[in-house]
């Protein structure tokens, strides 16, 4: 386990890196970026395209029961007002009326300081990994600064939306320290709102999708009468989701514009959604391996049945060891036949099929495993980074930094390094040898520096292979390369024809 200090170090190091070598940047950076928003780089763009395209190609086209929708991102204001998403989808907000910060009331903790038994006053604490620890020094702290004696008792955490009236006043804000300035928590819509068409009024508001899955519901009829599924089937959907998120934070974890791969599963109404839903949250973790995830970072953790809304029968998280704490990656929720049952009562048009053993219509239950690119990309970034110390041919000792990405996503997969670049049949082979690979996989080439250099920059692009063409491929009977693998840093003399096969094994 490691400590806070080397999450913080290993989560710093990732953001660096991602900055560094053209993963992630600050939205708009040159005017002091956007919070809440990100733009992938050329090594981040091709990572994200790669986890969408191994989702897209497991989930989609190598299944039988699933098909693909790309639906519009602004839809119809009533598909928000049916959906639940106007009234409920909102966060308790609260404000500091000193400092002008905001925070989630529901990750805005506190306690009463309690000496022999008596409140001497409140302590609060931003959520963390640590917040009890957190709590009980400022506890202790409050309790020297009071000079009051006694036994202090150990401190019970409380969020903000558990403070009663009386309380509100007494805790203090995180920024100031002085309680008084916080106000009592309000619901806070997270929809972003636009205007469609030239007017700026109420008749006009629209909002930017907070999340994919409802086109899946609005297109449902669309699909069932377009095409040739049957039940159980799923729809599945990439795109931008937007929230205007209170507290966006860890990097691109909770951002106000980020992307989700969601796929409504339909099943008959009286099937075992039990069963499937148990399936659906063992594909979903299977899949997370197959693109590199570890095992030991993965967990599972299942909703109370008292926290469901009303017409969820289970909902599952598959949770992830972030440097920051345990969190949710991917919730597989059952939700019933509530979405497609209000679609039916909004819109008038019913969303049934016919069952033809009982004669009789009825309205599909529906599975939801949903999950975000970019936490699956920050995902990889934390698991696969690494510092090692490695020796040199000659002795030396010195740092690579290298990310373990798996070959089915690294950005890119394999590098063709020309041992001196001024040797015409040593670099005409080169490069016969990258316009091949480049026709299928993305491949760089790279020519610049020491050998060891041009390795350990790959390393920290998480490339997985490296070939160098040195005098003996030109010289030598069998045209052989060298090939590096990035993990165990091992070379062999490897032809064409075997990269092209390795290539075609493990990139999938
Ligand atoms: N249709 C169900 C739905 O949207 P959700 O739990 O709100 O459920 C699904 O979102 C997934 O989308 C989450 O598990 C997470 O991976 C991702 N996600 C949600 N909010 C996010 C945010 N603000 N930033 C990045 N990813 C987010």
């Amino acid at each position: 386990m490691p400590s806070p200090a080397e999450s913080a170090n290993l989560m710093e190091a990732v953001v660096s890196l991602a900055k560094r070598r053209g993963f992630i940047y600050p939205s708009s950076e040159i005017y002091g970026g956007l919070n809440g928003f990100f733009d992938y780089g050329p090594l981040g763009s091709e990572l994200k395209k790669n986890i969408r395209d191994c989702w897209w190609n497991d989930m989609v086209r190598r299944r039988e029961d699933i098909v693909g929708l790309e639906s519009s991102i602004i839809m119809h204001p009533k598909v928000w007002e049916a959906s639940g998403h106007v009234a409920g989808f909102t966060d308790p907000l609260v404000d500091c009326k000193v400092s002008k910060q905001r925070y989630r009331a529901d990750q805005l903790f506190f306690a009463p300081v309690i000496v022999d038994g008596k409140t001497i006053g409140y302590v609060s604490a931003l959520e963390s990994e640590k917040t009890a620890e957190d709590l009980q020094a400022a506890a202790e702290s409050f309790k020297r600064k009071k000079a009051v004696q006694g036994a202090l008792a150990a401190v019970v955490p409380r969020d903000f939306t558990e403070a009663r009236p009386e309380e509100i006043e007494l805790i203090p804000s995180p920024a100031t320290g002085e309680p008084g300035s916080l106000t009592p928590p309000r619901s806070f819509n997270m929809m972003f709102q636009t205007n469609v068409g030239a007017m700026s009024d109420a008749s006009s508001v629209a909002y930017l999708r907070p999340e994919t899955a409802q086109g899946m519901f609005v297109d449902f009829k669309n699909i069932v009468d377009t095409t040739r599924v049957k039940l159980p089937f799923g729809i599945a959907q990439i795109g931008k989701s937007f929230r205007n998120e209170i507290t966006p934070r860890n990097f691109i974890f909770r951002s106000r514009e980020f992307e989700q791969m969601e796929m409504e599963y339909f099943i008959h109404e009286d099937a075992d959604w039990a069963k499937c839903h148990e399936e659906w949250i063992a594909w979903c973790e299977a899949w997370l391996k197959s693109i590199g995830l570890p095992d030991s970072h993965l967990s599972r953790y299942t909703h109370p049945k008292e926290k469901l809304a009303f017409y969820s029968r289970g909902t599952v998280d598959i949770m992830f060891k972030y440097p920051f704490g345990v969190q949710e990656l991917w919730g597989i929720a059952a939700r019933g036949s509530y979405d497609l049952t209000q679609h039916a009562k909004a819109s008038g048009k019913p969303q049934e099929l016919f069952d033809e053993a009982t004669k009789k219509k009825f309205v599909p239950h529906v599975i939801e495993p949903a999950v975000g690119v970019d936490r699956i990309l920050l995902a990889v970034l934390c698991a696969g980074y690494a510092e090692e110390d490695v020796t040199d041919e000659k002795g030396n000792v010195e740092k690579r930094t290298v990310l373990r990405l798996s070959p089915r996503i690294a950005p890119v997969k394999v590098a063709v390094l020309p041992l001196i670049k001024n040797k015409e049949l040593l670099v005409a082979r080169a490069k016969d040898l990258h316009a091949k690979l480049k026709r299928k996989y993305a491949v760089q080439y790279d020519d610049g520096g020491a050998i060891g250099k041009r390795y350990r920059r790959q390393d920290e692009a998480g490339t997985p292979w490296c070939v160098t063409i040195d005098f003996d491929t030109i010289e030598k009977p069998g045209d052989l390369f060298t090939l590096r693998e990035r993990d165990s840093m091992k070379q062999r003399r490897i032809t064409e024809a075997e990269l092209f096969a390795l290539l075609d094994e493990q990139v999938y």
